[in-house]
């Protein structure tokens, strides 16, 4: 017993009947159609497990009717068989051309027809399968991954909350600097991609100063030489802990290079102009902004048209002149300074 359902096009009702005999006799459930046209309506409405296509008919033949029931994507995986009752090997191959499954010459010996039936039909459901369970599979992979993005993003995030929970004055500052890097690169004209690694680099730019002793992180007052040699080890220290971080090798370029300085006088490599990684130059221009707009204990916040002043003055010398010129711009646009620590 098989439960395939097989369509079968014919104009010669003998073959339709020769047909349903054979194939009901196994189980099959059959219909029959008589014309092209009659079959192309009949699809409309339902799907069968294969065809069996005569190749003359009146009417619309039965390439004719092929190329319908193969354009329309509702229908064309259906298999189709051509039945033919020539030798005419000519008329074979430009039926197999145009995808048809197989030929089958009539009259049908009963074996050959059903094992030919049953090969397709199986071979066809068998792809069916498989491509829904390769459409499963990716779907399911593609959800793990994005889970396992937005953990991994998440992680960060917490991070660099530690980070900043342990400056007890430059609270938020590393969320504050990675959305100003993200705006830059944005401005820069940087890829969605882009934007969003170097917001994540942003986060974690300042990740060594963990190991800076809070006392001196903390202190009120003005750093001896001594506590600012301490301070200045947080680069290193911060590509330290990021190196491990294997998957995501820029994250170290963000830790290790936002104290540079584009005329080379910074740590703790001193690089200068474009030596220096372009995601630690974004990320620069964005931690001396915030620095500079945000609350210290010893000072007041710096005026806006100060802060603009300063980021000018270094242009070129402690900025990246492209990267400061836009974060100029974004300082004025913001006219009501809002841009800064709340
Ligand atoms: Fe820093």
């Amino acid at each position: 017993m098989m439960d395939y359902w097989i369509l079968v096009v014919d104009d010669d009702i003998s073959n339709l009947t020769m047909a349903n005999n054979i194939l009901g006799a196994e189980g099959m459930r059959v219909s029959s159609v008589k014309s092209g046209a009659s079959a192309i309506k009949f699809l409309q409405t339902n799907r069968p497990d294969l065809i069996l296509l005569d190749v003359y008919m009146p009417g619309m033949s039965g390439f004719e009717t092929f190329e319908v029931i193969h354009g329309d994507e509702r229908t064309a995986d259906i298999p189709v068989i051509f039945l033919t009752a020539d030798d005419d090997s000519e008329t074979e191959t430009r039926g197999l051309k145009a995808g048809a499954m197989d030929f089958i010459k009539k009259p049908f010996m009963p074996e050959v027809l059903l094992i030919r039936i049953r090969h397709i039909v199986e071979l066809t459901r068998l792809q069916a399968n498989l491509a829904q369970e390769v459409e499963e599979k990716t779907k399911e992979i593609t959800m793990q991954h994005r889970k396992l993005e937005s953990l991994s993003v998440h992680i960060v995030m917490a991070l660099s909350g530690a980070i900043d929970a342990k400056d007890t004055y430059t609270n938020g500052h590393s969320a504050r600097v990675a959305d100003y890097s993200r705006k830059i690169a944005r401005m820069a004209g940087f890829s969605q991609e882009m934007q969003d690694e170097i917001y994540l680099i942003g986060l974690l730019h300042d990740v060594g100063k963990i190991g800076i002793p809070d006392a001196i992180i903390n202190k009120p007052a003005r750093l001896t030489d001594e506590e600012y040699a301490v301070i200045k080890t947080h680069p290193v220290l911060g590509e330290n802990i990021l190196k491990e971080i294997t998957e995501f090798p820029k994250l170290v370029m963000g830790a290790r290079y936002h104290h540079e300085r584009y005329d080379g006088k910074g740590y703790p490599s001193g690089l200068a102009g474009e030596e220096i990684p372009v995601e630690a130059r974004i990320i620069a221009v964005a931690d001396a902004y915030d620095a500079m707009s945000s609350k210290r204990a010893y000072r007041d916040v710096i005026p806006q048209k100060q802060v603009r002043a300063e980021m000018e003055r270094g242009k070129g010398t402690q900025f990246d002149p492209a990267f400061a010129d836009i974060m100029l711009k974004l300082i004025d646009a913001d006219t009501d300074y809002d841009m800064r620590e709340k």
